[in-house]
C-alpha cells in the first residue's frame, strides 16, 4: 500500500510502498478514504522526534471503512462494526520518540474501541477532521477543567498526573449560575469543538452557558450563530483585546478559559480573563517552549494535556513522557461512544464537524501543500505566500485529503 513516511535526515515525508498491516485480535483493519491534517503532523515532520532507523508513517486523523475485524473483538461490537461500516479515529503518526503507528496510508490498523461510527448524515470527508481535535476539546473541558460531561466516564480514577487525573470539579456553574467560558482562538478547529461542547454540556445538564471568544472579525458572524452561539467576541489582533473582553463581561472574569493557541503572549493574556478561583486549559506545553510567559510569572498554572493520552499507551513526547493511563483511554472510548450514538434528531446535542477544505491531490500533496499551510510549528510561521485558492490561510476550516479515489 502507499503511505506517507517520515524522512528524518531530510525533515520531510515521502510516499512509499509498504506492506498492508494486519490487525491484532482486538484491532480493525480500516481502508482509509480521507485523512485530515493537524498542526502537530507538520510540526514533527519538520522537527522529527523519531529515530532515523525506523519506518514511521506520519499523520493522525482518518475516516474510512472497516475491512477486517480481529478475532477477539466482542460479539456486540462485531455487529456494530461489520465490514463496510464507516468509522473515524486518530493514530499518533510520527509525533513521538517511541514507535507508534500513523494514519496517512491506504490501510491502517486501530483498536476497535478507539474508533467511532460515523453517522449516516455525516460524510467521511467531514468525519475525518473530528477525532483528534474534538477529543482534545473534550479532554480539556471535561477531564481537565472539570465541567460536567454529557456522557459517563469515571472521574475518580486518578492514575495520570498530567491532566485526566484532575478531580472533577462541578462547583462552578452550580446553583443556577451560568457556565462562563472564554475561548481564545475561537475559529481554530479546536476552538470550534470546544464551543460546541460547552453548549452541548450546558444543554445536557440544563444550565445556561455564556460563551466569549477571540477570533478575527471575519469569523464573528459565523461564531455568533448555532452551533456556537457566542455571546461576545473580540478581535485578538487588537492590542487591548483583554480590556475589551472584560468590558463585554461587565468587568468580571470567566470560570473557565481555553487557550487554543498557547503561543507567544497568549497564555499571559488569556489568564487575565479568568475570575479568582477559575481555571484555564492550554494545549501546548510549557516544555515545548511556545509560551512567552516565564515560570512563576502567572497567577496560577494552567492545565496542559496531550490528546495522545487518550490512546492509553506510554508516549515519549517533547521533553516528557505521557504515561499510559487507563482512565484517559476510558475517557476517549466513552467520548467516541457518545459520538457514535449521535443522531441528527438530537439537535442541540449533536457535535457538528468543522468545514472542510478538500485539498487537491492525495498523499503525495500533503507535504508540499498541506504542511506548508500548517507551517513548521507556530501560527506565525504558516506559509501564506502561495496564490492558489486552496492555499489561502487556514481559518475555521480543516484541511482534508482524499486517499481512496472513487
Ligand atoms: N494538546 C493537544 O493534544 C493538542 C491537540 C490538538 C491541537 N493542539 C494545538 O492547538 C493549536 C490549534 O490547533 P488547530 O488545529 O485547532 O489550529 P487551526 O485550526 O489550524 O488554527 C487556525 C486558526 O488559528 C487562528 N489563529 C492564528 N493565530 C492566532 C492568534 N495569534 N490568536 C488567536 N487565533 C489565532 C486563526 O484565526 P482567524 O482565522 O480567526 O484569524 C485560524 O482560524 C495548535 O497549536 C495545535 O498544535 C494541541
Amino acid at each position: 500500500m502507499e503511505a506517507l513516511v517520515l524522512d528524518v535526515p531530510k525533515r520531510t515525508a515521502t510516499v512509499k510502498t509498504l506492506p498492508i498491516p494486519s490487525p491484532s485480535p482486538t484491532q480493525l483493519l480500516v481502508r482509509t478514504h480521507f485523512v485530515a491534517l493537524n498542526p502537530v503532523d507538520a510540526l514533527y515532520v519538520s522537527h522529527p522526534l523519531a529515530p532515523k532507523s525506523q519506518t514511521r508513517i506520519v499523520g493522525s486523523d482518518f475516516a474510512g471503512t472497516v475491512q477486517q475485524l480481529g478475532s477477539s473483538i466482542p460479539a456486540s461490537a462485531r455487529e456494530s462494526l461489520k465490514i463496510g461500516t464507516h468509522v473515524a479515529g486518530f493514530l499518533q503518526g510520527a509525533c513521538s520518540v517511541n514507535e507508534r503507528p500513523g494514519a496517512f496510508a491506504k490501510f491502517i490498523v486501530v483498536d476497535w474501541d478507539l474508533v467511532w461510527r460515523v453517522p449516516g448524515w455525516m460524510g467521511l470527508e467531514s468525519a475525518a477532521g473530528v477525532s483528534l481535535c474534538a477529543l482534545t476539546a473534550a479532554q480539556g473541558l471535561f477531564a481537565r477543567l472539570g465541567v460536567e460531561a454529557p456522557f459517563e466516564w469515571d472521574s475518580r480514577n486518578t492514575d495520570n498526573e498530567r491532566g485526566v487525573s484532575e478531580v472533577k470539579d462541578n462547583t462552578h456553574g452550580k446553583n443556577g449560575d451560568p457556565l462562563k467560558v472564554f475561548i481564545y482562538g475561537a475559529s481554530t478547529s479546536l476552538g470550534q469543538y470546544a464551543a460546541q461542547l460547552v453548549r452541548i454540556a450546558a444543554h445536557a445538564s440544563g444550565r445556561e452557558a455564556v460563551l466569549f471568544g477571540a477570533a478575527s472579525p471575519a469569523r464573528h458572524a459565523m461564531l455568533k450563530v448555532p452551533p456556537y452561539s457566542y455571546n461576545g467576541l473580540v478581535d485578538y489582533r487588537e492590542a487591548n483585546w483583554v480590556e475589551k473582553l472584560l468590558e463585554v463581561q461587565n468587568g468580571e472574569g470567566v470560570q473557565y478559559a481555553f487557550d487554543c493557541i498557547s503561543e507567544g503572549d497568549s497564555v499571559r493574556n488569556v489568564i487575565k480573563t479568568v475570575a479568582p478561583g477559575g481555571k484555564m486549559a492550554v494545549f501546548r506545553s510549557r516544555e515545548g517552549k511556545a509560551w512567552a510567559a516565564e515560570p512563576g510569572e502567572l497567577p496560577f498554572e494552567p492545565v496542559y494535556g496531550a490528546v495522545w493520552e487518550g490512546l492509553g499507551v506510554e508516549v515519549q513526547y517533547q521533553g516528557f513522557t505521557v504515561p499510559a493511563s487507563a482512565s484517559a483511554r476510558e475517557f476517549a472510548v466513552n467520548f467516541y461512544g457518545f459520538l457514535s450514538s449521535m443522531t441528527e434528531e438530537d439537535g442541540p446535542l449533536v457535535l457538528r464537524p468543522n468545514l472542510v477544505r478538500l485539498m487537491p491531490g492525495g498523499l503525495e500533496r500533503i507535504v508540499p501543500d498541506g504542511f506548508a499551510l500548517l507551517g513548521p510549528g507556530s501560527m506565525d510561521n504558516r506559509d501564506t505566500s502561495r496564490s492558489e485558492a486552496y492555499m489561502r490561510p487556514i481559518s475555521a476550516e480543516k484541511l482534508v485529503y482524499q486517499v481512496l479515489k472513487q
